[in-house]
């Protein structure tokens, strides 16, 4: 048995010494120490043994054992290294080479104005603020004094997902929900897509963006509402901006007005952009109705408050000279990288 042990160790040697890959070596360890091993084998053949012989036995196929697993150790070191050196000499790599041209998108129109808004109004002080698109009624009509019989409510105009809740219609239910939540003083805007029951063409879309303002404090008047617009035209728009006020009807608010800006194209002189009358309709505003503030839990008497709403694709358009509405939506990669 002595022999067999020692013509198994010379054998493996040179095996193991000659072995050329890893895949080889792996093969001889489990050729001569796996569970079917050689040497296993011969472990296994011990009971024909004597009772003296087998500890002899035992502790030489041990050692064996051992000094093989050392030197496949060793092997697999060295056949390791030399895969590695044999990769380093075929691959190169050419850090010469042009490297493949990486295309970044840019920020959608609508999406940079919105962000250019809300850089202009936190700088005011103001804060963003969110509410959901699916909406109760109560929240985008009656709470904004708009009582059930208004036209704004009809079918033919907004979406109704029941009786009591809507795809809101406008921005300004978020007004409701921020005077239910915050107390007094109140400045915030809110970014946000509205849907109308619109026939899509070159102005009108079924779903566009609204910036929502509000404003409540002690002794808020109109002149705050009059300069904070002004100021904001002038930032957005651009320092020589004019504009003005013309009265209108809101049911949230009480005087309401609309506001027109200067054309910031032609600068008044009459354009396309204009329509040739110098002036460009920005958005509707008022005092907050005493009505809205009382069903929103905040006392008339004690204050009063400014709010105003306007459509981000019509100054994303102006800005832009961009003629339809549908493009803003179309998403053409072609179209929107130009901005
Ligand atoms: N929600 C109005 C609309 O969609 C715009 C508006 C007008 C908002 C007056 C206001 C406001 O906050 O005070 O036409």
């Amino acid at each position: 048995m002595k022999e067999e042990i020692a013509k198994i160790k010379e054998n493996s040697t040179t095996e193991i010494a000659n072995c050329g890959d890893i895949k080889a070596l792996s093969d001889l360890k489990v050729k001569y120490l796996g569970k079917k091993g050689e040497l296993t084998l011969v472990l296994r053949g011990m009971g024909k043994l004597s009772p003296e012989e087998r500890p002899v036995i035992g502790s030489l196929v041990n050692q064996v054992r051992d000094e093989l697993d050392i030197i496949i150790q060793k092997k697999e070191k060295e056949l390791k290294r030399q895969e590695l050196l044999k990769k380093l000499e075929t691959e190169n790599i050419d850090v010469t080479e042009p490297s493949k041209k990486i295309t970044l998108g840019s920020l959608h129109p609508i999406t940079q104005i919105i962000n250019e808004v809300e850089e202009i109004f936190l700088g005011m002080g103001y804060k963003i603020a969110d509410g959901p698109e699916v909406e109760k009624a109560i929240y985008n009509f009656d709470k904004l004094n708009t009582p059930p019989d208004h036209p704004a409510r009809d079918i033919q105009d907004t979406f109704y997902i029941t009786d009591d809740i809507v795809l809101r219609s406008q921005t300004s239910p978020v007004q409701a929900r921020v005077m239910e939540e915050q107390k007094p003083p109140i400045k915030i805007i809110c970014p946000g897509a509205v849907y109308r029951s619109d026939s899509v063409d070159a102005t009108h879309s079924p779903v566009f963006h609204q910036i929502e303002g509000l404003v409540i404090d002690k002794n808020i008047s109109m002149t705050d509402l009059k300069g904070t617009l002004e100021m904001f035209a002038k930032k957005c728009l651009g320092e020589n901006t004019k504009i003005r006020f013309r009265p209108h009807h809101f049911p949230f608010t009480e005087p309401s007005a609309e506001a027109d800006v200067s054309c910031f194209v032609c600068g008044g002189k009459g354009c396309r952009v204009c329509k040739q009358e110098g002036w460009i309709e920005l958005l509707g505003c008022g005092m907050v109705h005493p009505n809205v503030l009382k069903n929103c839990g905040i006392n008339p008497e004690e204050y009063s408050g400014f709010a105003f709403g306007f459509g981000v694709e019509r100054i994303a358009m102006a800005k832009f000279g961009i003629e339809d509405m549908r493009l803003l939506f179309e998403n053409d990669a072609r179209f929107l990288k130009q901005f």
